[in-house]
């Protein structure tokens, strides 16, 4: 199951006018026209795909219902999965290099987690009560994060973040919250947009402040600034690492001097792991050696079905104790739905143990310092940036401290290798994320990165040369 599927069209080597190398237009010209060719080639190769997307226009806008998957002439179908490979609409095979945005760590098909879901099926669906499987999802989480003495299960990354704001609000009696530029929290939490941005229309209404990544000064200016006005800060809001934003790592300053500014002014730290906690079994923190006041997870921890999840501090959490006259509500029909318990509590205990969290995060480091090496060896302007197994690659080789210094990149060379890769049969995120599962073994990392080769080697002339 570990070959890569052969490219079954006319491969993205020949034409004149996709290979500049062949060609005397000017190189903005040329990687034009090698887009337009690979576009080209990409609409021939997936009909099946393209056809989906007019009949899922007839009922969700623009056929869309997950905004991220969108992408013009129109996304891939996907129609099957197994272990860390797909099958599109068109038949083509493809090396899963984007493991679900992250979600996908245990690969499609592991027995652990198909067998949980069986077992749960049998106790049947919906019970209307408390369950016996979200204790013990609980207390895996718990013994891995030391910082979350008390959790409470969500549907979703997203709801998680709102659930901890929450909390931070209610907990300091405070309204605001500082977010840093590029920042990813879920799809009413979004900071992104060119060098970061509060304007997106469906925020949710916190008083947000925003600053940018990596810079403690300037976060410090920020808290003090409210603090003397009196009117600190509820929260502050970040990833360890930019996600969505690029895979840039927060620097262990950073984030320690985030930690230090929440002592000082009161506000509370949280940490949010949605995608971070893959980094270790006990996620970035752990690594860090910081504990957040409250930390917010998602993604892989269901077991590859919908999850979030929010905790930290007793006193904090404790509001949430229905018990207690004033305690606050966190309804949330499926939020320990019996199947998503299964499958997290299986993934945990038989399949996400710390050394396989090692071992896949040092699987990571090594395959981006060999694409890394890739470029280099080649004279190009390209990196991929990230930590252990995340990644994304950039159009720059400029140092990366947060989004706006990869500002001016042309954002046309990561989509002619987004199509180059998938013509080699390897599926990424088209803005660059790549996110390993515990399948992707070394035998598929040698696959992955004599594609990139290949087309490194095809678009030479038209790739941004280092300086
Ligand atoms: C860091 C981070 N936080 C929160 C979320 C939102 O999670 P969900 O998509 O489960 O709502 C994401 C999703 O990509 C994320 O990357």
């Amino acid at each position: 199951m570990s070959r890569l599927a052969a490219p079954d069209a006319a491969p993205d080597t020949a034409p004149s006018s996709a290979h500049p190398g062949a060609s005397t237009a000017h190189p903005t010209a040329a990687l034009e026209a090698a887009l337009a060719a690979a576009i080209e080639r990409y609409r021939a190769r997936h009909p099946a795909s393209a056809a989906q997307l007019e009949r899922a226009a007839e009922v969700l806008p623009g056929g869309n219902t997950r905004s991220v998957l969108f992408q013009a002439p129109f996304p891939l179908t996907m129609v099957r999965g197994e272990a860390c490979w797909l099958w599109d609409a068109d038949g083509h095979r493809l090396l899963d290099g984007l493991g679900e945005f992250t979600a996908g760590l245990y690969g499609h098909s592991a027995a652990p987690i198909r067998a949980a879901i069986v077992a749960a099926l049998e106790g049947g669906l919906s019970l209307s009560s408390h369950t016996l499987r979200e204790v013990e999802l609980a207390r895996e989480i718990v013994r891995r994060f030391p910082a979350m003495p008390l959790l409470r299960f969500t549907n979703s990354g997203t709801e998680a973040n709102l659930l901890a704001l929450a909390a931070a609000v209610a907990h300091t009696g405070r309204r605001k919250v500082l977010v840093f530029e590029g920042a990813y929290h879920g799809g009413v939490l979004s900071f992104g947009g060119t060098g970061g941005s509060l304007k997106s229309p469906v925020n949710v209404p916190h008083e947000w402040l925003l600053a940018p990544y990596n810079d403690l000064s300037a976060a410090a200016a920020i808290v003090q600034r409210e603090a003397s006005g009196g009117d600190a800060l509820a929260a502050i809001l970040v990833e360890p690492m930019l996600g969505s934003g690029g895979c840039i790592p927060g620097t262990p300053e950073f984030l320690h001097g985030l930690r230090r500014l929440a002592d000082e002014s009161g506000a509370l730290l949280v940490f949010d792991e949605v995608m971070t906690s893959r980094l270790s079994a006990g996620g970035r923190q752990a690594l860090l050696g910081i504990a957040p006041d409250l930390t917010s997870l998602g993604k892989y921890f269901g077991g590859g079905l919908s999850f979030g999840a929010f905790g930290g501090r007793r006193d904090v959490m404790q509001r949430f104790d229905p018990r207690r006259p004033d305690a606050l509500g966190h309804a949330g029909t499926f939020n320990n739905n019996v199947l998503t318990m299964a499958a997290g509590l299986a993934g945990l205990r038989e399949l996400w143990t710390p050394a396989a969290a090692e071992a896949l995060n040092r699987r990571g480091d090594g395959l981006r310092e060999r694409c890394n090496a890739l470029f280099k060896a080649r004279g190009l302007a390209l990196q991929f940036s990230g930590l252990g197994s995340l990644m994304n690659l950039h159009a720059t080789d400029r140092a990366l401290q947060r989004p706006a210094d990869a500002a001016g990149s042309d954002g046309r060379v990561k989509d002619l290798l987004y199509f180059a890769l998938l013509e080699r049969g390897v599926f990424i995120a088209r803005r660059g994320l790549v996110s390993l599962s515990l399948p992707f073994g070394d035998a598929e990392a040698d696959l992955f990165s004599a594609a990139l080769d290949d087309a490194l080697a095809t678009h030479h002339a038209v790739l941004p040369a280092a300086c």
